[in-house]
C-alpha cells in the first residue's frame, strides 16, 4: 500500500532510571533509521516513551515522600524529555503509561482476552525481582554474594528477588508454544539478529508456563477492569504501549491504519518479552503481529555492560556537550555494529571525530567552498566535458545510494555509513589527484577547473542528503554552503533522487560557513 505508515518504536524506558547512553543508543538508532525512511518519502511514525508503573517506581516515590504521579511527572520533565532534545531525536510521539489513552487501551485489550477465556484466576507462588519487574523461575535463583549476602538473587541479571504468594490472574501463555514456533518458522525475519532469534526459539522450545498478569498487593498501576482489587503486572501493560499510543481502544480507525508496527527496536535483555509474550498476547486478541523485533547488543564501558546500578552510566550530555549531537549520533551509528555488543571510549570518539568528521568531511566542505570563492567569485561553475574521473564519482554516488538504502533495510546503520564514507574518501582523493590549485594556474584549463569544482560541490550535495538522517544539524550547514536552498529544503530531498547529477544550477552562490566540525582540544 502506497500510503502505509512505517511505524517504529523504542522500548518505553523505566522512568525511575536516569537516562544514560544505553537508552540513548536505542533511541538514536531508531531515530537514524526513521529519519532515513522519511527521507525516502515514506510516511513515518516514530514512538518512544516511558514505563511508569510498578513496584519499583512506587517504592522510590514513597522513599522520596512524594505521590507516585508527581514523582513520575517530575522525572519525565527533568530527565526524559530533555534527553530526547540532547540527542536531537525527531520522535513523533512520546507515550507515558500513566496517561489516560494507555489506561483505556490496556483495559480494553485485557477485557477482550478475559472475555475470550484466555485469562483465569490462580495462585502465584514464586520469586519476583522488583529491580527488573520480572517473575523469576526457581532454576534461575541463587544465593547472593557480597552486598547481596543473605538475599536471593536472579541469575538472569543479578537483581535481588523476593518470594511472594499472591492470588493473580494468569494468561494462558502455555497455549501458544506451538503457535509461536510455527510463526517464527513462517516469518524468519520476525526476530533479528540470528543470535536473538536462536535464543528465543530455544527458549520457547523448552516449553512455556502461564504468565501472571496481575498484582494485588499494591496499587500503582492500571486496574484490572473485571476485578478492581487487582492491577496489571507492569510488563503486560507496558507492551501494550505500542498499540495504545496509536488509538487501540479509542480510535479504531487510526489503529487499523497504523498497526502492525514495522519495527520494534529493543535491547537484547528484553527480546524475550517482545518476541514471545507480545506476539502471544496479540494472537490471543486476534491482532496482526509486528513485522520485526530487532534486538541490539550492549554498550560496554571499560569492558562492562553500562548501567546505572554499576555506576558506570554515562549521560548523553557528557558526550554531546563536548562533541555535539551530530557527532554523538554519528559515533554510535558508525563505530558499533547494531545487533552486537560494542565498546566505546572517549579516546575513540575523539579520534573518529577528528579523523572522519573534522578532517574527512569538514575539510572537504570548507576546501570546496574556499576554492569556489577564490576561483569563481563564490558562484558554482558549470561542468564541461566529463572525464573518467568525474564519471567514477558519479557512478560511485549511485552505487553508494543503493548500498546505504539496503543497509538501512537490514537495520545496519554502520554499513550505511561505511558506504557513504566511500564518497567522502573518493571526493578527497579526487581533489588531491586533480589538484585544482594547479589547474587554476593554467588559463586554458579554466573549463576543467569548473568541472572539478562542480563535481565536488555536487558530491557534497549528495553527502548532505545521505547524511541528513544521521547528522541533521551539520548537514543543514553543508546544504547552505552548497546552495542547496535553490534545490529545495534538505528534509524534502529524496534518497532515490540523490544520484541525479547536476541539481545545483551553475551560478548558484556557494558560501563559506563556520567549520562543520571544529577541532576540539581534548584533555588527557
Ligand atoms: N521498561 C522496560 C521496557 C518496556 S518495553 C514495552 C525496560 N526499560 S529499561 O529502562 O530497563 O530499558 C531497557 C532498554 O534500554 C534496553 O532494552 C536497551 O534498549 C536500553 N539499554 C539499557 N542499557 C543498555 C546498554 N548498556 N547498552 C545498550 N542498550 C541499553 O526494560
Amino acid at each position: 500500500m502506497a500510503d502505509r505508515t512505517f511505524y517504529a518504536t523504542t522500548p518505553i524506558f523505566y522512568v525511575n532510571d536516569a537516562p544514560h547512553i544505553g537508552h540513548g543508543y536505542t533511541t538514536t538508532m531508531g531515530d537514524v533509521l526513521t529519519r532515513w525512511h522519511r527521507q525516502r518519502g515514506e510516511s513515518v511514525w516514530y514512538l518512544t516513551g516511558v514505563d511508569e508503573h510498578g513496584q519499583k517506581v512506587l517504592r522510590k516515590a514513597e522513599a522520596n515522600g512524594v505521590d507516585p504521579q508527581a514523582w513520575v511527572d517530575g522525572l519525565v520533565e527533568r530527565e526524559w524529555k530533555p534527553m530526547l532534545q540532547t540527542i536531537d531525536a525527531a520522535n513523533d510521539d512520546f507515550i507515558r503509561t500513566s496517561e489516560e489513552r494507555h489506561k483505556i487501551g490496556t483495559q480494553a485489550f485485557w477485557q477482550r482476552l478475559f472475555d475470550a477465556g484466555a485469562v483465569y484466576k490462580g495462585e502465584f507462588t514464586g520469586w519476583y525481582s522488583v529491580g527488573s519487574e520480572e517473575f523469576v523461575g526457581d532454576d534461575d535463583v541463587a544465593d547472593g554474594e557480597g552486598d547481596d549476602e543473605g538475599h536471593k538473587v536472579s541469575t538472569l541479571d543479578g537483581s535481588r528477588v523476593e518470594h511472594m504468594t499472591e492470588t493473580n490472574y494468569f494468561f494462558r501463555l502455555s497455549d501458544y508454544q506451538q503457535k509461536l514456533l510455527d510463526f517464527y518458522e513462517a516469518n524468519p525475519d520476525f526476530i533479528a539478529p540470528a543470535s536473538a532469534r536462536n535464543e528465543v526459539v530455544s527458549f520457547v522450545s523448552r516449553g512455556l508456563t502461564d504468565l501472571s498478569i496481575s498484582r494485588s498487593t499494591f496499587d500503582w498501576g492500571i486496574r484490572v477492569p473485571w476485578d478492581t482489587d487487582h492491577i496489571f503486572y507492569v510488563w503486560v501493560e507496558a507492551l501494550l504501549n505500542y498499540v495504545t499510543a496509536i488509538g487501540y481502544g479509542d480510535d479504531e480507525e487510526r489503529f487499523e491504519r497504523m498497526w502492525p508496527a514495522d519495527l520494534h527496536i529493543v535491547g537484547k535483555d528484553i527480546a524475550r518479552f517482545h518476541a514471545i509474550i507480545w506476539p502471544a498476547m496479540l494472537m490471543a486478541a486476534g491482532l496482526p503481529i509486528p513485522h520485526r523485533v530487532f534486538a541490539h547488543g550492549w554498550i560496554l564501558v571499560g569492558g562492562q555492560k553500562m548501567s546505572k546500578s554499576k555506576a558506570n552510566g554515562i549521560h548523553p550530555n557528557e558526550i554531546v556537550e563536548t562533541f555535539g549531537s551530530d557527532a554523538y549520533r554519528y559515533y554510535f551509528s558508525r563505530a558499533l555494529t547494531f545487533g552486537n555488543d560494542g565498546s566505546i571510549s572517549w579516546e575513540d570518539i575523539g579520534a573518529r571525530y577528528h579523523a572522519e568528521l573534522a578532517n574527512g568531511l569538514g575539510n572537504l566542505a570548507s576546501r570546496a567552498a574556499a576554492m569556489v570563492g577564490k576561483y569563481f567569485d563564490g558562484t558554482l561553475p558549470a561542468a564541461g566535458d566529463l572525464t573518467e574521473r568525474e564519471q567514477a564519482v558519479i557512478d560511485l554516488v549511485a552505487q553508494v545510494t543503493t548500498d546505504a538504502d539496503a543497509a538501512v533495510d537490514a537495520a545496519a546503520p554502520q554499513d550505511a555509513l561505511a558506504a557513504i564514507w566511500r564518497i567522502v574518501d573518493a571526493l578527497n582523493g579526487y581533489v588531491t589527484d586533480t589538484q585544482p590549485w594547479q589547474v587554476a594556474k593554467d588559463e586554458s584549463q579554466r573549463e576543467y577547473l569548473g568541472t572539478i569544482l562542480n563535481t565536488t560541490v555536487e558530491g557534497l550535495r549528495a553527502l548532505a542528503v545521505l547524511l541528513h538522517p544521521v547528522m541533521p544539524k551539520a548537514t543543514e550547514v553543508l546544504w547552505e554552503s552548497v546552495g542547496g536552498a535553490t534545490v529545495g529544503a534538505l528534509a524534502d530531498q529524496r534518497i532515490d533522487d540523490v544520484p541525479r547529477w547536476g541539481q545545483i544550477a551553475p551560478g548558484t552562490p556557494v558560501v563559506k560557513t563556520a567549520p562543520l566540525f571544529p577541532r576540539i582540544e581534548l584533555e588527557d
